[in-house]
């Protein structure tokens, strides 16, 4: 039901990146500017587009046939990324934007940071969604609301991994900080698999067909 009502929204996800990915190993940070040389669709066709000087800007669409996707060609280990992104404005209940970390998934035993933003319905907040997993394992969710509107400007959206802790960032402002415990024991932290950053839009009600493609 809930469903039907959005599509009558234009559904569209905005969204003009930076990213900067520090490599541990080499201690060098390079900016990523073009979209065609650094990320791929990851589904949704041409609902990922494209634009602006030097290719810098993609926007993700979501109708009733698909949402969209991209993920980073290269795979990191350790890094920070920074993601300006303008969301779905008005009635975006029900979609799920996401930003978020992964190695390779079908190992079983995959490593993942996640940053999502769901939607919500005319004038209420969105919800901020993290999520820690470690070689398989997650359970480690924490809320938050956004205490702006996300779909008027540009805000940047961070992922600060590094072999000590795990941050989560909005406008510079630290949301969460996930440490590495295992000198006190706890070995929960992702830190052997490399991981690929990855972002998409999608309609939650829908979540088991967009999660295959
Ligand atoms: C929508 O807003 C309401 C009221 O502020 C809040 O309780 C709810 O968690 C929000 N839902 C989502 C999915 O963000």
């Amino acid at each position: 039901m809930g469903m039907s009502s959005n599509w009558q929204h234009k559904l569209m996800l905005v969204l003009q990146i930076v990213v900067v990915v520090a490599l541990m190993a080499s201690n060098t940070a390079y900016g990523v500017g073009n979209f065609h040389n650094d990320f791929e669709s990851t589904f949704g066709g041409h609902r990922v587009q494209i634009s602006g000087p030097g290719n810098s800007q993609l926007a993700l669409n979501l109708d009733e046939g698909s949402g969209s996707g991209f993920r980073s060609k290269k795979e990191y280990l350790y890094g920070r990324i920074d993601m300006q992104m303008k969301f779905v404005a008005g009635n975006s209940a029900g979609t799920v934007t996401t930003l978020y970390l992964s190695s390779e998934q079908s190992t079983g035993v995959h490593d993942e940071i996640d940053f999502e933003f769901l939607g919500n319905v005319t004038g209420q907040p969105y919800t901020i969604h993290t999520n820690v997993y470690s070689q398989g394992q997650g359970n480690r969710e924490q809320q938050f609301h956004l205490w702006f509107d996300p779909s008027k400007n540009f805000h940047t959206y961070s992922i600060v991994w590094n072999p000590k802790l795990i941050m989560f960032l909005v406008d510079e402002t630290p949301l969460r900080v996930f440490r590495n415990y295992e000198n006190h024991g706890i070995t929960f932290f992702p830190k052997n698999q490399r991981q690929r950053v990855y972002a998409s839009l999608w309609e939650a009600d829908d979540w088991a067909n967009k999660v295959e493609q």
